[in-house]
């Protein structure tokens, strides 16, 4: 995989249950954490780590996020004769020039596997990226998902994303062992998707990057439903384990759970707090006089 990574893939079929009643018209990626919902965040670091094609793997539901990257003639229209420049740059500054969208339809939510095995056609056989956006990471320097793309291609191997969860949670996740893994990485030996904690072989949870060779489609086709009845990517990596080098990286950055209420409001309190203003407003409300 010494390839550099041009395609990366977020499915965002899912149901977003633990955001209902919002997630019954408004796609859980569309949430904003300030100004900007979270599949922007997921873009921006995938076009930081070099992706010039993104293909969103969407169901009948989510006709937002496709709109969100289309042209708003009528909105740039608007602001360019009001003179907004700034808020016209933030408009059209959504997705760069280069950068195209593709769109397919997980037609049923059969799991993340299946939603990735949707992608197939646009793939084809080169390495890839996928980007779960509810998982927002946070770093001051590179991206997480361009670190791990470096690092996959220098190896000629696959990479994941892993960060170190309560044993308590380890349900939750997919949790891999691995070698050496006090370092950035080690070859996974392992994985298990949603153990209990007493059955889990560590507490380090596979979290949403993934750099994966075009061969996983192969065995995501031949990948059985799994926990909870659903085709589950792990379940294709650990087919995968037995072909070639699989390594848990551990990204350097800060994760937030967006997908759940509380990394939610983490995420918004993190950003806001780095706005002088806004921070502001959240030492007025923790002090309750906001
Ligand atoms: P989640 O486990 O967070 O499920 O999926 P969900 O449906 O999005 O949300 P909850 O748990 O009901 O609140 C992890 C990722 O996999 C995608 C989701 O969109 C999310 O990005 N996914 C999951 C699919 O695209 N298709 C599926 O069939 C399942």
């Amino acid at each position: 995989m010494s390839q550099a990574l041009r395609k990366v893939v977020f499915p965002v079929a899912g149901l977003g249950t633990r955001f209902l009643p919002a997630s019954k018209v408004v796609a859980k990626e569309m949430l904003p954490v300030l100004d900007k919902p979270l599949i922007q965040y997921a873009v921006d670091e995938a076009v930081e780590a070099g992706a010039d094609t993104l293909v969103f793997v969407t169901n009948r539901y989510k006709h937002a996020i496709a709109d969100y990257f289309d042209t708003a003639f009528e909105l740039e229209h608007k602001l360019e004769r009001a003179g907004k420049r700034d808020l016209l740059a933030a408009v059209r500054g959504v997705l760069p020039a280069h950068v195209r969208c593709v769109f397919v339809t997980q037609a049923e939510a059969l799991g993340l596997g299946h939603a990735v095995l949707c992608a197939k056609p646009v793939i084809g056989d080169e390495p890839f990226g996928v980007i779960l956006p509810d998982d927002l990471i946070w770093n001051r320097g590179k991206g997480a998902l361009r670190q791990m793309a470096e690092f996959a291609a220098a190896e000629n191997a696959a990479a994941i994303a892993v960060e170190e969860v309560p044993r308590s949670d380890t349900h939750k996740y997919g949790i891999v062992d691995a070698a050496a893994i006090d370092q950035r990485a080690g070859v996974i030996r392992h994985v298990v998707e949603k153990p209990k904690p007493e059955e889990a072989p560590s507490n380090l949870a596979i979290v949403g990057r993934y750099v994966l060779p075009g061969r996983i489609f192969g065995l995501l086709e031949q990948t059985r439903p799994g926990a909870g009845g659903e085709i589950q990517l792990t379940d294709g990596i650990a087919a995968l384990l037995a072909e070639q080098k699989v390594y848990a990286y551990r990204f350097e950055g800060t994760r937030f759970d967006c997908g759940s209420k509380p990394g939610l409001v983490k995420a918004t309190l993190h950003f806001a707090l780095q706005d002088p203003a806004l921070a502001q407003v959240v030492r007025e409300v923790v002090a309750g006089e906001g």
